[in-house]
């Protein structure tokens, strides 16, 4: 089994990243890129998107920047007769934009449920029907859907962990749906990622959680994008309808390394 991405693996290839003006997007924008592939970097902010797809172009890559919100279905199809006109194919999409949101069901307005759905979920479901057609013209492709550890157990923030349950839920029906057209869809499920993103919040929140995660640090953002390059590229041809953790261990068995170091630190291991 091939595992490792080759150098020019997406060589002649067109992938899409959403939200890629900022954090993993950025750094998946810029691997793709470096890997031979056209990459439309897609963001609602024109400043940090343009900034990201310069970045691209001086390091020798192919990048286009759109102004995409993620949530206005009439902007996804302007955009995918922006994609078709230009490059005519499609082999890879990423959906990565997303907002955070740390509040409980008792705490969480109606604007912020909407909110948060509408861009960490509604978007995924445009973004594919958008654009698996132009995909499955070219021939096929592969889309990789970031939903994220909440979107596997239970976690304390409402919208969000609803809409990261979705992104998992979404992305095994479009596999179903898709595969006869040769899309694959998955889903992946970072830990804490080392981005503006996760420093949004309060310090104390992150250093409390990583009490609970056996690796002891966050995710460098290149740890995600290794993962997504994996499941756009011709090395996982055979995975479908599936989902990646990525988080250092946190799920499978944080809750243990927590009460083993307590208990060492308290003498009693
Ligand atoms: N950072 C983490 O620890 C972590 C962990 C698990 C999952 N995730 C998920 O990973 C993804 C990326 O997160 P990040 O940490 O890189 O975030 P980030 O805040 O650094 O970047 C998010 C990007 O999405 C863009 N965006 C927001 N709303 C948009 C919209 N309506 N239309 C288009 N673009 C929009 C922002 O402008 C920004 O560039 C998100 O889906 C997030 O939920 C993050």
């Amino acid at each position: 089994m091939k595992t490792e991405v080759s150098d020019r693996a997406f060589d002649g290839r067109v992938a899409v990243v959403t939200g890629a003006g900022s954090g993993m997007g950025r750094v998946e924008a810029l691997a793709l890129a470096a890997k031979g592939a056209t990459v439309w970097v897609a963001d609602i902010s024109a400043e940090s998107g343009s900034a990201v797809a310069r970045e691209i172009e001086a390091a020798g890559g192919s990048a286009r920047f759109v102004e995409l919100d993620v949530t206005d279905p009439a902007a996804w199809a302007r955009f995918v007769d922006e994609v078709e006109q230009r490059d005519g194919r499609l082999d890879g999409l990423v959906n990565n934009a997303g907002v955070s949101h740390r509040f409980g069901i008792l705490d969480t307005t109606d604007e912020d449920w909407r909110r948060v759905m509408d861009v960490n979920l509604s978007s995924v479901f445009y973004g594919m029907r958008a654009l698996a057609p132009l995909m499955a013209r070219a021939g096929g492709g592969s889309i990789v859907n970031v939903s994220s550890i909440s979107g596997l157990l239970g976690y304390f923030a409402a919208g969000y962990a609803a809409s990261k349950w979705g992104v998992r839920g979404l992305s095994k029906t479009a596999a179903l749906e898709f595969a006869d057209l040769g899309i694959r869809v998955n889903s992946i499920h970072p830990g804490l990622v080392e981005t503006p993103l996760l420093n949004s919040g309060s310090s104390a929140f992150v250093e409390e959680s990583l009490r609970g995660v056996p690796a002891g640090r966050v995710a460098d953002p290149n740890e995600i994008a290794d993962t997504v390059l994996f499941l756009l590229s011709d090395s996982s041809t055979y995975i479908t309808g599936t989902e990646i953790v990525v988080d250092g261990g946190l799920t499978s068995g944080g809750i243990y390394h927590r009460i083993l170091s307590d208990l060492r630190e308290r003498g009693d291991a």
